[in-house]
């Protein structure tokens, strides 16, 4: 067997062995996410993700994807050990909303409900009322909105204008963006369509606005794989992070998939529809930590306990 193979094998072994479960992202790498399915883990979206880790039995979860992610898990399961095969893998959004100027900011508009993204520290979460991700972004601020409440919403501002212009909600919106996703661009998204001016645009609303304008349909990775499936569109163009046409493909698989124009090539793009962060999840680093254990995520347990509150809104959020 080659060296890949055995990896695999051995990592099967050792999931069993430490009674581990995958939580994957749909934007790690396809070997990656076909291993997560195949031991019985699950590929989803941020919002899946956190379901599934709270409600899996195993007593270890191997959340490969970004470090909210596994911190999110921690959060929700103290009780298990949350391991990721890399604490290096962040996110420009959890970068961009540092805890101390998050709080100062939130202190300056102490009357308005704090709403952050999913895509933040746990500190940022403990600060917040509520913590939403894309799939349930609109639904949590029209709610709130309808009950009359002024909002803070953090960290993504392209999220957080396409939020505000479809709920017409008070928003204040902190400055910050995906760096994956902020590399769409709109002008070259006409011409392509042009080139198939029978496709439908699908586009995740970290998106710029000129991008999520272009859109047939918005909204978080899994709801984009169900609108592949789901559109009768032939040829679907897609704005996020290509690492998705693994899983989209499957769910159409008789489309053409046609990946949207980024700002250029290497040298001007940091991105290139590709999360640098996401693709440090390997075979190797998973092996690596579920024999080792040594990238363990933890969480203060005071910052815990209001990042539960927090994120508990979302979870038990209906419509
Ligand atoms: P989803 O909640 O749509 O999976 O998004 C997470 C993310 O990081 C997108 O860049
Ligand atoms: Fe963060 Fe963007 Fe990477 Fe998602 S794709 S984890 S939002 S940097």
């Amino acid at each position: 067997a080659d060296e890949k193979t055995l990896l695999i094998t051995e990592i099967k072994q050792l999931l069993k062995q430490e009674d581990a479960v995958m939580v994957a992202h749909y934007y790690t790498d396809p070997e990656l996410q076909a291993l997560a399915e195949e031991t019985g883990g699950c590929v989803a979206d941020s919002l899946e993700m956190a379901r599934f880790g709270r409600d899996h039995p195993a007593s270890t979860l191997v959340v490969v994807g970004v470090k909210f992610m596994g911190e999110t898990a921690k959060i929700l399961s103290p009780e298990k050990r949350v391991l990721m095969p890399t604490l290096e893998a962040t996110c420009s959004l959890d970068l961009g909303c540092p805890i101390d100027e998050f709080s100062d900011y939130c202190d300056q508009h102490p009357e308005r409900t704090v709403v952050v993204y999913a895509n933040t520290s746990a500190a940022v979460k403990a600060r917040a009322d509520w913590v939403v991700t894309s799939s349930i972004a609109l639904q949590v601020v029209k709610h709130l909105t309808d009950q009359g409440e002024q909002i803070i919403w953090a960290p993504d501002k392209h999220l957080g204008n396409y939020v505000a212009k479809e709920t017409g909600a008070d928003m204040l919106i902190w400055d910050s963006a995906c760096i994956v996703h902020d590399e769409f661009k709109a002008k070259a998204l006409v011409d392509l369509k042009s080139v198939y001016p029978d496709a439908a645009i699908l586009v995740h609303p970290e998106s710029p606005q000129s991008v999520v304008d272009l859109a047939d349909e918005v909204g978080s990775t899994s709801q984009l794989i169900a609108a592949a499936k789901n559109l009768p569109n032939k040829q679907l163009i897609v704005a996020t992070d290509k690492a998705i046409f693994y899983k989209m493909q499957q769910a159409a698989p008789d489309k053409l998939l046609i990946e949207a124009p980024t700002g250029g090539n290497g040298a001007t793009c940091k991105s290139c529809a590709h999360c640098p962060w996401m693709a440090m999840n390997g075979l190797t680093n998973l092996r690596d930590v579920l024999k080792l254990g040594h990238q363990e995520i933890v969480v203060e347990e005071s910052v815990r306990l209001n990042a539960i509150k927090s994120l508990n809104r979302m979870l038990s959020f209906t419509p």
